[in-house]
């Protein structure tokens, strides 16, 4: 594994080698130097914070000064993993807002690449921002700032006009600019054709083997708040018995296929 720090240029490399991409979510300066020393290859610093670190029950309390925090702690930490923040519920509600929200992530939050949530309403936006120099990494499938809207956690794009609007809009925000594309909880088969179709890598989230790369939540791996782990998850550290190996064990299964395997792909 090279120690050169990682770029959007990196990941489109390691696209192009068809070398699958380990993705974890980190919210803190020790998990980002342990998971930089297993080899992880993009620290998301999720708003999953909102449900895992501050006990919510959705990602919408989060804010932008909570986000600019965490990114801060972990990109400080940060040697080679790139670093993508999310932009939180309601900071992106027009271009001009998400660049000021954006500017904020990256300035002052340290972080190389921000995603947003959202198809086709947020094209502009995508655009706005990487007209800037802003990497963008466009969230697509189930969106989970929009909980309030759809009415639960559900998979996405499991019938054909959904599917289609997905793989519209994936390929709409490849156009506009997005340097890289989260899909979750869309069926493997749905996933791995955008990912094939896309020049940009597409890390999946229950979505499947197919997709350029994996992303998982780093407190669902590690097992913590066991019963509430999703079914597309697995617990590295209750095979792996410390810290350090259950990362490096999830970073050797992404490489190699492992992971997700038939029972951790739903649909
Ligand atoms: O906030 C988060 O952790 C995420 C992942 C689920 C992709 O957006």
């Amino acid at each position: 594994m090279s120690v050169a720090p990682v770029s959007v240029a990196t990941l489109a490399a390691m696209k192009t080698r068809a070398e699958q991409i380990a993705s974890l979510t980190c919210y803190d300066a020790s998990f980002a130097r342990l998971l930089d020393t297993a080899g992880v290859d993009i620290m998301l610093v999720g708003d999953s914070l909102g449900m895992v670190l501050q006990g919510h029950a959705t990602t919408v309390p989060v804010t932008l000064e909570h986000m600019v925090y965490h990114s801060a702690c972990v990109a400080r930490a940060r040697t080679r993993a790139f670093v993508i923040a999310d932009l939180p519920f309601l900071t992106y509600s027009s271009p001009q807002h998400a660049l000021e929200s954006a500017a904020r992530l990256l300035q002052e939050g340290g972080a190389q690449a921000v995603k947003l949530e959202g198809g086709a309403p947020m094209l502009e936006t995508v655009r706005h921002l990487s007209q800037q120099g802003v990497a963008v990494c466009a969230h697509l499938g189930l969106l989970p700032q929009s909980v309030n809207r759809i009415g639960g956690y559900r998979f996405q794009g499991r019938d054909q006009t959904s599917a289609q609007t997905i793989r519209h809009d994936a390929l709409a925000m490849q156009d506009a600019g997005a340097s890289l594309l989260v899909l979750e909880c869309v069926p493997a088969a749905l996933a791995a054709e955008i990912s094939q179709t896309l020049t940009i890598p597409v890390i999946g989230i229950g979505a499947g083997a197919g997709c350029d790369g994996q992303v998982l939540v780093l407190y669902d791996m590690l097992g913590i708040n066991p019963g509430r782990a999703p079914s597309f998850s697995r617990n590295f550290l209750a095979t792996s018995g410390a810290l350090d190996s259950a990362l490096r064990a999830y970073v050797d299964a992404v490489r190699h296929g492992t992971f997700p395997a038939a029972a951790e792909t739903p649909y």
